[in-house]
């Protein structure tokens, strides 16, 4: 593996898993793989547990980590070719990513979207630069549109509730399970990044019935949710649901606006009761009693905790195969 932007630089997503599952079971199993090695991580933007859990990995598997948080730390940078520099920009990223090539072995980034643009957001050109420039693997740690290392690990955590209940001989479902994605009400216009990436890795991972529910005029890229079924009724969608998860995100055809906050659409336990006794997801950080109803987040059937702390095996599991193809 030579980056890890998107699902497509997964070729086996189910041998992943397996291999961040044994490092749960085992998180020092490789801790000599990175000796010598240097991640450096790139935050243009806020994170908890990214930047925590790919810290965590790192160190697990030997290397030396370096967080700079260019967005409020460093240098404001330009990603645009041929720009005359007379504005807010400082260095132009054909100028930085090199040095960080010279500087680390493996350089992950985050960026957000503008949420202004929709062509300049979704031609990913932040990533797409430091790819171009560092001449090293790069690793997402959330770009414009995609946030993969959150998807795996979404699947990771489907994949070990799903032998939990095999164990238990809970399931007696022939087919996979039932997962729909529900949009959700929020304050603020937000990115469709964890939409997108998690329509794209369940598509590709083929293993469920998938189900997206959203209010009309809040359709996402078709590219990401083709081969989901599509439906504008909640209440319908939620029937029988295995696994449920909570995102909200902007309108994508008439980029980044709010058009609902419908309170109606946040998961409360009367639409649980139309589930499969579901359990629930969400990427967090999550808005209380907005997006997620306290009563939820707080049940047992909350899977918040347990899917942000696999977030540490995701990432193992794709540095290791970094560290390997170096
Ligand atoms: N889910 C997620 O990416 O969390 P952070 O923004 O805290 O990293």
């Amino acid at each position: 593996m030579k980056q890890f932007i998107s699902v497509h630089d997964v070729p086996d997503i189910n041998g992943m898993v397996r291999k961040a599952l044994d490092y749960k079971n085992n998180p020092l199993r490789d801790k000599t793989l990175g000796t010598g090695k240097r991640i450096g991580c790139l935050f243009l933007n806020p994170s908890m547990r990214t930047r925590l859990s790919t810290q965590i990995a790192a160190q697990n598997l030997g290397m030396e980590v370096i967080v700079f948080n260019v967005g409020s730390e460093g240098w404001a940078l330009e990603f645009e070719e041929e720009a005359i520099m007379s504005g807010s920009t400082v260095e132009h990223v054909k100028d930085a990513a090199p040095i960080m090539g010279k500087y680390f072995d493996i350089l992950a980034i985050r960026t957000f979207p503008s949420l202004k643009n929709r062509e300049d957001d979704y031609s990913e050109l932040y990533i797409k630069q430091f790819i171009k420039y560092a001449g090293i693997p790069v690793v997402s740690l959330e770009s414009a549109t995609l946030h993969p290392l959150q998807s795996f690990t979404d699947i990771i955590t489907i994949s070990e509730q799903l032998a939990k209940s095999n164990d238990g001989g809970q399931r007696n479902k022939n087919s996979g399970p039932k997962i729909v994605l529900t949009w959700a009400p929020h304050v603020k216009p937000l990115p469709q990044c964890v939409a997108n990436s998690f329509a794209q890795w369940i598509n590709a991972w083929g293993e469920a019935e998938f189900v997206i529910t959203h209010p009309e005029d809040y359709e996402l890229n078709e590219e990401f949710t083709r081969g989901a079924t599509i439906i504008h009724d909640q209440d319908e969608a939620l029937k029988d649901a295995d696994f449920v998860y909570v995102k909200n995100w902007s309108t994508y055809s008439d980029y980044g606006k709010i058009y609902s906050n419908d309170p109606e659409w946040m998961l409360t336990n009367d639409k649980l009761n139309l589930t499969s006794n579901a359990k629930v997801m969400h990427c967090l950080p999550v808005r209380r009693n907005v997006e997620l109803s306290d009563e939820i987040l707080d049940s047992p059937n909350s899977l918040v905790t347990q899917e942000a702390a696999n977030r540490v095996w995701a990432a193992q599991a794709v540095l290791s195969t970094i560290l390997k193809s170096l």
